[in-house]
């Protein structure tokens, strides 16, 4: 029975071929059009659609909805990072420059994430008359955070297994800050008759 499905059933290869066919540009076909069009201003955007998916029929076409799901979403993986060093330093501590590389990293991302909340709580209160000062905060501490990520990277030597999982996920990180910067500097672009169209 399923030889017959499997060899009978030209649908079965369809399906099959659909299924094989690359994961990036499947993403894209079945991702909603507004967050498409959300991240369409981004630096990454198959990271972009990935994760600012789920936000999709809660944002639709409100750009400060889109603004502050950016924000919220690098918060998350913040706090992963965050989390990860913690048991990282416990289960298997570094030596030497990398050890001290790590401590002046779990700084940084500290850093960044107080960054990343004071934008999000100024994105969750903008108001038409102080909206560009408050865009141009936003922008500024956004910016602060992409840094801080970079200096986490700056210390450590190579090679080491270790070093290179953090780099991927600090990496992942300033991506997805990167995103969000730019989800933010087309709200700010679009000035404040954004706030009109929906708070
Ligand atoms: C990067 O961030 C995304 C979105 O939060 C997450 O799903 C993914 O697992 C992360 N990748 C790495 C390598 O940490």
């Amino acid at each position: 029975m399923v030889h017959y499905y499997i060899t009978k059933n030209p649908t079965f290869f369809l399906v099959l071929a659909w299924l094989t066919c690359s994961c990036s540009s499947w993403s894209s076909r079945t991702s909603n059009p507004y967050v498409r069009q959300a991240c369409s201003v981004t630096l990454y955007q198959q990271l972009c659609i990935r994760s600012l998916s789920p936000f999709s029929s809660a944002a639709r076409n409100h750009p400060t909805r889109w603004a502050r799901a950016g924000v919220s979403v690098s918060i998350g993986e913040a706090k992963n990072v965050v989390a990860y060093l913690a048991k990282a330093r416990k289960r298997n501590p570094m030596r030497g420059r990398n050890r001290i590389a790590l401590s002046d990293c779990v700084e940084c991302i500290q850093d960044s994430l107080d960054n990343l909340h004071k934008s999000l709580g100024v994105l969750r209160k903008l108001s038409t008359k102080t909206f560009n000062t408050q865009m141009g905060d936003v922008i500024t501490w956004l910016s602060a955070a992409l840094t801080d990520g970079d200096t986490c990277l700056d210390g450590f030597e190579e090679s080491k297994e270790q070093v290179n999982t953090l780099r991927r996920k600090v990496m992942n990180v300033t991506h997805i800050t990167s995103n969000a910067l730019a989800i933010v500097n087309k709200l700010a672009t679009t000035g404040p008759q954004a706030l009109l169209v929906s708070p």
